[in-house]
């Protein structure tokens, strides 16, 4: 979910509204605001997009006044209706809160209330937390007090901005978990779970850490524990403006992002090899002792950056032979993974929040494990929980389905493991210099793929009306397939599967029937060319069962040509490195299909961006 909070000068609902467009991308299941004036105490809400909330507000208009708070939702407890949607409000309607996150107790604390005579209105657990703050206020007359008192009873995750209206000039937030970063304006203050939400305002931002209370006035912030001591905070300088999360030009989020990738990718190599060809990767405060005596890697991530950490796993072990595991982060923690100090843990994360991760990497720690994130998004909880960070930079990414995120996560992992080489001295490791000089020259292959993708639009467009596609790969271009499966599920709802092309023979290959289109990620023939005839053999095999071929092959690859229905050229990589570039028809293809369906290629429907509840 997205929150913002405001108070100052402006309109406090116009401010809020702009920053929850910003944080659409956090969950778009329902919005809503609420604001002060005169007073009193003035909210709407409504299902469905922030345009549904707009409609409402341009027929019913909410007063202007100076503070305001606003949230945009994804649902987990009860349904995305107008009556779940937030703020909540207690019944006098005085407070009104707004919530991200799942408050475990808040049946018993239901229960309690009721049994005090509170109506509650909604299923939802926020609702609680505004009778629970409207009790403590009447009690003490101190909102920030308020929170405090009704944190320290709540269990499980949560974040939480709340206004009253006897308390006009505040806005009040606490942190558990999910993220919320305070941005200083003059005479004003803002609240959000992104700093995108207030960029345009200001870029001098304030990091909440865990379990902290933010008061918000026109004059400044106040930051305490929930016990209210005072906490010490982070305070730091937003180094990108409001125009990199603009659409500049493009129809959507997603094509603009699929077109920064060169770019993405050449700035996550930038600074990283030093002059006399080594990296330094100085985020990565690990001793090298550490990373000497690791036995193992185990990388945990979810959807797009797992697959990220699926071709992670192919370099790790081939450039520093140190075993490497990749796991779902959702399943790892769950099934007692044996983890000593040992074991290297890479938590893979576009934005640092995602839950299932950070409670993967929590568990690590806990047993000892070291944690190296690789996250491209500053000051977030998985990099500020971890032993170290590598950021990639591929600017902020607002679509729901990642892309640029990916390969820069894809330059990452590869430095880690040419790093690792490096360290612990593997052949690899004196090799560095050739690779991050392939890798730089790939950014630019990048650019070159993306020149040659109008067939790729085309095909996609005539193939809107399929109810399946499946994806086939070998080695690196597995997990390949696997993200080219994954893009279009979220983009274009259609059923689709990735497999390994060996495995292909041992089931899948029931599913070919006539016509049915599957894309085959074709290795480069140089190097394992074992690999390359293999696959060459399995597309012959689904062609002769009726399968419409698509294959992406390497440029000069001319032993596909006879079997491909439709053929894709991408410029000849280094084996490892294939998947910087074959990945990128995957994702204009899932993106073409999308539109070519009437989807929303920015906000598939049910998903979100962040997903920061289990
Ligand atoms: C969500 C998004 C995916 C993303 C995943 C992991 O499910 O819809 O696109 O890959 O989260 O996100 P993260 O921010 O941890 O990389």
């Amino acid at each position: 979910c997205g929150i913002v909070g405001y108070v100052g000068g402006q309109s406090a609902l116009d401010v809020v509204l702009a920053g929850l467009k910003r944080l659409e991308y956090r969950g778009y299941d329902s919005a809503g605001v609420a604001v002060l004036a005169d007073g009193s105490l003035a909210a709407a809400k409504k299902a469905g997009k922030l345009v549904n909330l707009e409609k409402e507000l341009s027929t019913r208009p909410l007063p202007s006044g100076p503070t305001g708070i606003g949230h945009t939702r994804w649902a987990t407890h009860g349904a995305p209706n107008d009556a779940n949607a937030h703020p909540h409000l207690d019944n006098a309607g005085r407070v009104a809160v707004v919530h991200n996150g799942i408050i475990e107790n808040f049946a018993a604390l239901r229960a309690e209330l009721a049994e005090r005579g509170h109506d509650l209105a909604s299923e939802t657990d926020t609702e609680v937390v505004a009778h629970l703050l409207a009790e403590e206020f009447s009690a003490g007359g101190d909102l920030a007090e308020a929170m405090r008192l009704v944190c320290r009873r709540l269990e499980g995750a949560f974040t939480l901005v709340a206004v009253h209206a006897d308390d006009p000039d505040t806005v009040v937030g606490a942190r558990r978990n999910s993220p919320l970063v305070v941005g200083v304006g003059e005479g004003e203050a803002f609240l959000a779970s992104d700093v995108a939400a207030f960029i345009e305002h200001t870029r001098d931002a304030i990091e909440l850490g865990q379990d902290q209370v933010v008061e918000l006035r026109r004059d400044g912030v106040t930051v305490t524990d929930f016990d209210g001591a005072p906490a010490e905070v982070r305070a730091y300088h937003v180094d990108w403006d409001a125009s990199a999360a603009e659409k500049g030009g493009y129809d959507y989020f997603m094509l603009k992002e699929i077109a920064e990738q060169p770019k993405a990718v050449a700035d996550t190599l930038l600074g990283r090899v030093d002059a006399s060809g080594s990296l330094s990767l100085d985020e990565i405060r690990i001793p090298h002792e550490v990373l000497r005596e690791a036995q193992k890697v185990v990388i945990v991530a979810c959807g797009t950056a797992f697959h990220a950490g699926l071709i992670a796993k192919y370099a790790i072990e081939h450039w520093t032979r140190i075993p490497c595991e990749v796991e779902l982060a959702s399943e790892f923690r769950y099934r007692d993974p044996i983890l000593d100090q040992r074991v290297l843990v890479i938590a893979i994360s576009q934005s640092g929040e995602t839950m299932d991760t950070l409670m993967a990497l929590r568990h690590a720690r806990e047993q000892g494990a070291r944690v190296l994130a690789i996250c491209n998004t500053n000051g977030s909880t998985i990099p500020r929980e971890s032993d170290a960070v590598l950021y990639t930079h591929a600017g902020p990414e607002v679509a729901v389905a990642s892309t640029k995120a990916f390969l820069t996560q894809l330059v990452a992992c590869y430095l880690v493991a040419l790093y690792l080489g490096q360290v612990r001295g593997t052949k690899w490791g004196d090799e560095v210099w050739d690779v991050v000089r392939d890798l730089a020259r790939i950014a630019e292959d990048v650019d070159r793929v993306l020149e040659t993708m109008e067939p790729v639009r085309e095909l996609a467009r005539s193939l809107a009306d399929k109810g399946t596609v499946l994806f086939l790969g070998r080695h690196v271009g597995y997990p390949v397939a696997l993200e080219g499966a994954l893009k279009l599920k979220e983009l274009a709802y259609m059923h689709a599967e990735g497999f390994a092309a060996g495995e292909l023979k041992h089931g899948p290959i029931a599913l070919i029937e006539q016509d049915l289109p599957v894309v085959v990620v074709v290795p480069s023939p140089r190097g394992r060319s074992v690999l390359h005839d293999k696959i060459v053999s399995n597309i012959q095999e689904i062609r002769a069962r009726g399968a419409r071929t698509i294959v992406i092959a390497e440029e000069g690859d001319e032993t596909v040509v006879p079997y491909a229905d439709h053929l894709i050229r991408i410029p000849a990589t280094p084996v490892l490195l294939q998947p910087l570039v074959s990945t990128v028809p995957l994702q204009v293809f899932a993106c073409e299909l999308a539109t070519a369906r009437g989807n929303e290629v920015d906000q598939p429907r049910n998903l979100a961006k962040s997903v920061t509840v289990e």
